[in-house]
């Protein structure tokens, strides 16, 4: 019998000419389990990958091809690197046991209304949820497990929305330790650029955001708001208000989210040391999350290229607030590099497989 660890799994990629579809592909590269299959596009079908994604040489001369269920058939793995609202329809055409990573919204949220609300149409369904370290606590403080245990086996998952990551990443453990209050939470995001994607928009050309820091999506309208607050949740907060708030930044990748919350009530006389107590052992044995010592803060630049989310977190014990910053990189931790972590779980792999957590610097 052929051991797992020693399979090659064929992989198509949907959405080839994007940021995330190339992230993937850069990975998929290098990864030991993968063999790179179909790649496919929309207006780019029919031209060389090289020439929309002149960094993947390994992959250059190959052929993108029209994004159908044909073109995606007979692989091991589908990957959807797609907007949203486009990968359900092709996802309901894929056998059910091909593993499909969609690194889209459309199967994130298990609330049909919150989806309805935010995207303003039909809700695909909701798949298994593909962000390995989210805590699942009982809500009185005691954590019960993480989202990978759900994830051994499936066929279906759903790639965490980077900003989410981010977001949930700092501050959930505090939430599941019932050490902060989820019911005031302020999240404020510096973004690179590439979290917009490639497509041809105004407010991202180069002379609109050189030099200049552009708050969007502000007052509760951003996409993002519904998934993070369903985290929260599963961490352990019974109702969950955040004021989220992201900042595009003149860079091409990389997320530094800051997010405080209050101390919990019962909880106000925790000190640093208590709070900082909590986030260690969250993420004692994590392999890509980590709580930097003690006074050193999380830069962009140190995740650049890497699965690696960074942590820190302080208390501002005049506010009565916890202080968490992660950083990360949009298109390794916050999508290519989460699905490569949540395919290798599904599919038996070392969680660690074909990824990194040495960044690019300077
Ligand atoms: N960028 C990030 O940091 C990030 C992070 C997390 C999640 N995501 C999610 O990943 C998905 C892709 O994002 P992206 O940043 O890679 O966007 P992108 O750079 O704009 O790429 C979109 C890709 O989808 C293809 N496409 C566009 N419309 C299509 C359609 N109607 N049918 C089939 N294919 C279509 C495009 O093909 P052509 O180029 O040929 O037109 C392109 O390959 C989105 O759902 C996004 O929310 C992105």
């Amino acid at each position: 019998m052929v051991s797992t660890e020693s399979r090659t799994f064929r992989v198509a990629v949907a959405g080839a000419s994007g940021y995330a579809g190339g992230e993937f592909l850069r990975l998929a590269a290098r990864h030991p389990a993968l063999e790179v299959g179909t790649l496919t596009a929309h207006t780019n079908a029919g031209a060389r990958l090289g020439a929309t994604q002149p960094h993947l040489r390994s992959l250059a001369d190959r052929v993108l091809e029209p994004t159908t269920p044909e073109a995606l058939a007979g692989h091991d793995v589908v990957v959807l690197g797609l907007p949203h609202g486009a990968s359900g329809e092709i996802a309901a055409q894929l056998p059910d046991d091909v593993l499909v990573l969609d690194l889209g919204a459309d199967h994130r949220l298990a609330s049909a209304a919150d989806w309805e609300k935010f995207y303003g149409s039909a809700h695909a369904g909701t798949w298994p949820y593909g962000l390995p370290e989210l805590l699942h606590a009982d809500g009185a403080g005691a954590v019960t497990g993480a989202q990978r245990d759900h994830l051994a086996g499936a066929r279906r998952i759903a790639v965490p929305g980077c900003n989410v990551t981010a977001v949930t990443l700092g501050l959930q453990p505090g939430v599941a330790a019932g050490l902060v209050s989820p019911a005031d939470v302020v999240a404020v995001l510096a973004n690179g650029y590439s979290g917009a994607g490639k497509s041809l928009k105004p407010h991202l050309l180069a002379a609109e955001g050189l030099g200049s820091a552009v708050p969007y999506a502000v007052g509760g309208t951003h996409r993002h708001i519904p998934e993070i607050v369903q985290n929260l949740r599963t961490a352990g907060a019974p109702e969950v208000s955040i004021s989220f708030t992201p900042t595009l930044v003149p860079m091409s990748r990389g997320i530094l989210a800051t997010v405080t919350a209050r101390l919990a009530p019962g909880h106000e006389d925790a000190t640093a040391a208590d709070v900082r107590a909590a986030w260690a052992a969250a993420y004692a044995d994590e392999p890509f999350v980590e709580l930097l010592p003690e006074g050193q803060w999380p830069t962009t630049a140190a995740t650049l290229g890497a699965n690696t989310a960074l942590v820190q977190v302080a208390l501002d014990a005049a506010a009565g607030r916890v202080v968490t910053v992660t950083a990360i990189d949009n298109l390794v931790k916050g999508t290519a590099g989460q699905a490569v972590q949540a395919m290798n779980l599904a599919l038996g792999l070392p969680e660690t497989a074909g990824l990194v957590t040495e960044g690019v610097a300077p």
